[in-house]
C-alpha cells in the first residue's frame, strides 16, 4: 500500500515527497503523481520514488495511477474553472481504489471566503464530506512565493502594487505547507482512531502589503512602497506587464478578499503540524535574495 501524492511535478507536491523521504518513508512506499512525463521522470531518477501519470481530467487513466493507495494526497490543480470537476473525478478515483484517507490541499476560510478561487475549495471540501470517505482537509493560507517570486520588479520599480487595503494576509513558504501535508500523511492520528473529517486552516505570520513592503526596504537596501489601487487598476496593471486577463482578474479579486481579510488566520494549526515556526517574510526575503544572486 502507497502514499499517493499529486501534483508531485508541481512546486508543493516535489517538496512533499523530499519531506517523505526525509521523514524516513521509503521510496518504494512512495507514488508521486503528475501530467508531466518529463518531470516524473526527473523526480524518480532524483529520489528512487515510483512515478506515475495521471491526469484528474482522465478518470479511466487515475485507475491505474491511483491503484493501491492507502492515504493519498490530492494537491489542487491549477485550471480555475474546471477545477471541481477534476478534482471530484481525483477523489471518486481515490475512494474506488480503496484509499483510507483523503488528503486535500484547499484554501484558507473556504467554507466562508468570497473570493473567486474560493469557490471551486468550497464545492470540493463539500463533496469529501458528502463522499463519507476519512479525510483531512489543509486550508493553505498564501504562499510567501507568490511576493518573493516577484522581487526582481518589485526592486526595479520601487513599488510593491495590489489592491488589499489594510488587510492582513497569513502567509508561509510553500515548504512549511508540504512540511504539513507529510506530516498529516504519516501521522498515525489520523487513520487511528475510526472516521477522520479534520480541517486545518494554515497560515503563519500575518501582515498588510504595507508592512511587507517595510520589510523589503529594509532587507533590499531601497525604498519600496505599498501602492494600493483600485481592483480594476491593479487588473489593468498585471494585464500591461502581459499577464493574461483572466489570471489578472483573479490575482486582483483575491488581494479584494485579503482586503476584506478573507486570507487571514489566527490559527497556530501550521506551527502545531510542522513543530517549529512557519517561516516569516524577513527570512524568505532574505533567502530569496541570495538565491536570485546566486
Ligand atoms: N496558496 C497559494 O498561495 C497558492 C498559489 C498558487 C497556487 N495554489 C494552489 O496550490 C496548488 C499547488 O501549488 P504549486 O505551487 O505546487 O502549483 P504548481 O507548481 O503550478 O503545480 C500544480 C500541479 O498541479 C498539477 N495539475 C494541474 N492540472 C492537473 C490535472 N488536470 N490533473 C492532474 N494534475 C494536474 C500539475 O501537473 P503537471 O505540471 O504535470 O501538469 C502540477 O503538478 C496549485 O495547483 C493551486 O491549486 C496555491
Amino acid at each position: 500500500m502507497s502514499i499517493v501524492i499529486t501534483g508531485a511535478t508541481g512546486h508543493l507536491g516535489r517538496l512533499v515527497v523530499d519531506r517523505l523521504i526525509d521523514l524516513g518513508q521509503p521510496a518504494g512506499r512512495i507514488v508521486a503523481t503528475g501530467r508531466d512525463t518529463s518531470r516524473l521522470a526527473a523526480l524518480a531518477q532524483r529520489t528512487g520514488v515510483e512515478t506515475r501519470r495521471a491526469d484528474f481530467a482522465d478518470p479511466t487513466g487515475l485507475t491505474d495511477a491511483f491503484a493501491g493507495v492507502e492515504q493519498l494526497l490530492l494537491v489542487s490543480t491549477t485550471t480555475v474553472g474546471q477545477r471541481f470537476d477534476q478534482h471530484r473525478q481525483a477523489i471518486d478515483a481515490a475512494i474506488a481504489a480503496g484509499a483510507t484517507l483523503i488528503v486535500y490541499t484547499s484554501i484558507l476560510n473556504a467554507d466562508t471566503s468570497r473570493i473567486l478561487l474560493a469557490d471551486e475549495h468550497r464545492r470540493t471540501e463539500e463533496y469529501l464530506r458528502a463522499s463519507g470517505a476519512p479525510h483531512v482537509i489543509l486550508r493553505n493560507g498564501w504562499y510567501l512565493e507568490n511576493y518573493t517570486d516577484q522581487l526582481p520588479v518589485i526592486r526595479q520599480h520601487g513599488v510593491l502594487p495590489g489592491s488589499a487595503g489594510d488587510g492582513r494576509v497569513s502567509v508561509a513558504s510553500r515548504r512549511d505547507y508540504a512540511d504539513a501535508a507529510a506530516a498529516v500523511l504519516t501521522s498515525d492520528a489520523p487513520t487511528g482512531g475510526g472516521p477522520v473529517h479534520v480541517t486545518y486552516e494554515l497560515g503563519g505570520e500575518a501582515f498588510t502589503l504595507t508592512e511587507l513592503a517595510a520589510t523589503l526596504s529594509e532587507v533590499l537596501g531601497t525604498t519600496i512602497t505599498y501602492q494600493d489601487l483600485p481592483v480594476d487598476d491593479y487588473v489593468a496593471l498585471l494585464t500591461s506587464v502581459g499577464l493574461p486577463a483572466e489570471m489578472a482578474t483573479v490575482l486582483a479579486d483575491a488581494d479584494a478578499g485579503l482586503s476584506r481579510g478573507e486570507l487571514h488566520t489566527t490559527s497556530d494549526d501550521l506551527a502545531k503540524l510542522i513543530g517549529r515556526p512557519p517561516t516569516t517574510r524577513d527570512q524568505a526575503i532574505r533567502d530569496a535574495v541570495a538565491q536570485q544572486a546566486g
